[in-house]
């Protein structure tokens, strides 16, 4: 699929925006560790939660789906079935490096594999802290496929993340439900906090602070009635195709804005973005809002906050379309970790950018991005959810077209995203 994007007059409309990525995976895990039958409605239907729930599915957890919603029929703790194959996880990192952590403590041995993005992204990052609980795995280079050795004898882990990343530290919080004695965690970056929250949510003993969090192993997950708001990650993209575009203004609808993800919004502040949250609620210990946004004069911004950074980590290909409209030249570094996403963010975004006509210098840890004129083209997607749905946004503002070759990736995070895209007028169409 190829999508094509032309200069809009004004982006205009209320719209909501399928449920949150990081969410729906933690409620199908946590919903199979349950003691009874939870519902989670607004479950993302994507292709990465659609893997997460397959691999559960083939470990003995029945699952059913009635519109976006889902019915998890929990096995308790120690419940699951050995899987007859090897499990799928395609394109989905956040799959990978949390089941990990859970297929380790189990009394049966697997296998997991994924598709050429997956199997190129690092998991020693992940299996390094396991194999210290006693986890048993066997890959080559660090990298998908992996066998493991289940072991239902877990040690205890006290454990200082060296990678911020809220996938390894959700890997280790799930191990450390099958340890022997109570486990520890310190961060010194702030990282999405899902796991936590659901964990509390379910009523397991999880306490967490600032920079530290305990696990008891052995605890009871409560099964749940949870409604997942929409995801904050996929708003952006909207956002920014507003924030971009003349005469635009825009409100999308019930987005979660959990502190340790909406970095954007703080970055987007600084370069001139008028972004108004309101009607703020709790759902399930989640914070949700309204987002209202208007066409904005941007400016450049000069960034290297690690905190920042981390709360914002999936944003920056949109963030760099910002900068290519901004006024001025923007730096961007520490941003290391893009390099280790569905494709390397930085390269891919810059590629692509310099055939706009934007013009961009790449250092090994960050980028800088002078705002000008983007003309229309031809992009590249590398296979990259986000890299496809940022330049669709910035298609609304180009002087000419942009054709996005090979999109089909948006599936993975947000299958919806042309027909939001419409409904908030944008020319955008399937080729
Ligand atoms: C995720 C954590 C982040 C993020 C990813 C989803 C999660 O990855 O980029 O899209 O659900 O835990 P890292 O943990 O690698 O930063």
């Amino acid at each position: 699929m190829d999508l094509l994007i032309k200069q809009s007059d004004a982006l205009t409309g209320e719209v909501t925006v399928p449920g949150d990525k990081s969410i729906s995976h933690r409620a199908v895990i946590f919903g199979s560790l349950a003691e009874g039958v939870s519902e989670f409605s607004n479950f993302l239907m994507g292709e990465d939660c659609l893997a997460t729930l397959k691999a559960l599915s083939d470990m003995g957890v029945k699952c059913s789906i009635n519109g976006s919603k889902i019915t998890i029929h929990g096995v308790g703790l120690r419940g699951l079935k050995p899987p007859t194959k090897s499990l799928n996880l395609g394109n989905s990192g956040t799959s990978a490096r949390l089941l990990l952590g859970l297929l380790g403590a189990q009394k049966f041995n697997s296998n997991i594999k994924g598709d050429k993005s997956l199997s190129n992204r690092p998991m020693n990052r992940v299996m390094d802290p396991l194999r210290k609980m006693g986890m048993e795995f066997f890959s080559r280079n660090g990298k998908l496929p992996i066998n493991i050795l289940g072991n239902e004898s877990l040690n205890e882990i006290n454990y200082e993340l060296t990678v911020p990343s809220a996938q390894v530290k959700s890997a280790i919080i799930i191990a450390s439900i099958f340890a022997n004695k109570n486990s520890k965690i310190t961060e010194n970056h702030v990282t999405r906090d899902h796991t936590e929250r659901m964990m509390l949510a379910m009523n397991y003993p999880i306490f967490s602070d600032r920079d530290s969090i305990s696990i008891e192993p052995g605890g009871k997950f409560d099964a749940i009635n949870f409604q997942i708001p929409g995801d904050f990650s996929s708003s952006v993209f909207l956002i920014v195709a507003c924030l971009i575009s003349k005469n635009s203004s825009i409100t999308i609808k019930n987005v979660g804005i959990n502190p340790t993800r909406i970095g954007f919004l703080e970055i987007a502040k600084r370069m001139g973005a008028d972004i108004k949250i309101l009607n703020k609620k709790n759902l399930n210990k989640e914070p949700t809002a309204d987002i209202q946004v208007i066409s904005s004069v941007l400016r450049s911004i000069d960034l290297n906050d690690r905190n920042l950074t981390s709360s914002a980590i999936d944003e920056f290909p949109a963030i760099f379309i910002l900068a290519a409209f901004a006024k001025g030249k923007s730096s961007f570094d520490g941003l290391n970790e893009l390099r280790v996403k569905e494709s390397d963010r930085i390269k891919s975004m810059a590629i692509n950018l310099e055939k706009l006509g934007i013009e961009v210098s790449e250092h090994e840890n960050g980028i800088a991005i002078t705002g000008g004129v983007m003309k229309g083209g031809e992009i590249e997607c590398f296979d990259d959810h986000r890299v496809a749905m940022s330049f669709a946004a910035a298609g609304n503002s180009s002087k000419a077209k942009i054709l996005i070759k090979d999109a089909d990736s948006i599936i993975t995070s947000f299958p919806e995203f042309v027909q939001k895209m419409r409904q908030i007028n944008s020319l955008i169409e399937i080729k």
